[in-house]
């Protein structure tokens, strides 16, 4: 069954992205162009997780921002001077590009005025969100997950399972201290599908009950807004949605992950961040063999 026309558990029409945050790692830059805007080789990367959230049958893009980042939301307003330009230059495939990010779904924003933490950015979207919306996706733009499709799946273990659904890493033990970690037990589903009994942000690797990390996408059931309400400042004195999905397991929801085995970019750093513009680059038809060769004579220095 399409997720897209399905009436099921398992759908969602908002896709949540919080993106309020001042992108201290990216100063100076960030003084004037949101990081949510920095370009993976010619496309900011908002754009790459609307698609995514589009491709499993978002139809509303919530962009959650602070005042200043206006033109996040913005990107996803159509230009008709601009495609009129260049079509009228020749230029269709540049128009097109142009039109893409306008035409994927609605976009609207709410404004999280004070940086409590990822839990309090959520917790904004709650009152934009509709009646009979009975779960939403949340999804981190410095999380780029490869391939696509990952939110499919979740919606597809939510029919199953009720409750949410996470996505999980297998990330090495020594880093596992920057996530938030999961305790899980196998289900007699599929070997990548977890039933998950606790969620703790950021455990020191010693504490850590497992090397399962959240990575960026979450479904969530709209029971999240009422547990967001309910926490208190955990990990960095920030209100964090894990201690409220934490909350709604100790409460008896059921929550489950889906193991991603593919691969990930972390776009919020700018290590990372170079990473993922090389690796979108050397696909890319123009400029990957040219990326490719020099990158090949450059680390033989
Ligand atoms: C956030 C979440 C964390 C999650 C991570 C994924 O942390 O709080 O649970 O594992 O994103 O990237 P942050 O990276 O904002 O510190």
């Amino acid at each position: 069954m399409s997720v897209q026309t399905s009436s099921g558990t398992g759908a969602f029409r908002t896709a949540v992205v919080p993106a309020a945050g001042l992108g201290t790692r990216f100063l100076p830059t960030t003084k004037a162009v949101p990081k949510e805007l920095l370009p993976v080789v010619d496309t900011p990367g908002i754009e790459l997780v609307a698609a995514e959230a589009a491709e499993a049958g978002a139809q509303r893009l919530l962009v959650v921002t602070s005042p200043g980042k206006d033109s996040v939301a913005a990107y996803f307003r159509t230009d008709d001077e601009l495609v009129k330009t260049l079509e009228g230059r020749g230029k269709d495939e540049l128009a097109e590009k142009v039109r893409r990010a306008p035409g994927l779904l609605e976009v609207e924003s709410v404004y999280q005025y004070e940086p409590k933490g990822l839990g309090h950015a959520v917790a904004q979207a709650g009152p934009a969100l509709a009646q009979d919306e009975q779960a939403v996706a949340v999804l981190l733009p410095d999380d780029l997950v490869l391939p696509t499709g990952v939110l499919a799946r979740m919606a597809e273990v939510r029919e199953r399972h009720g409750g949410s659904v996470l996505c999980a890493f297998d990330v090495p033990r020594e880093q596992i201290a920057a996530y938030g970690v999961f305790e899980v037990s196998d289900t007699d589903d599929d070997d990548d599908v977890k039933q998950v009994h606790g969620m703790v942000e950021k455990p020191s690797p010693d504490e850590a009950p497992s090397t399962f990390a959240a990575a960026g996408r979450y479904l969530l059931d709209r029971a999240i807004f009422d547990a967001l309400d309910r926490i208190t400042p955990g990990a960095g004195g920030e209100l964090q949605l894990t201690d409220a999905v934490a909350l709604l397991i100790a409460e008896g929801h059921p929550v489950h992950v889906v193991v991603h085995r593919g691969g990930r970019h972390d776009l919020g750093n700018p290590a990372g961040y170079a990473r993922a513009s090389v690796d979108f680059m050397l696909e890319h038809a123009e400029y990957g063999e040219d990326l490719r060769n020099w990158l090949n004579e450059r680390l033989k220095d």
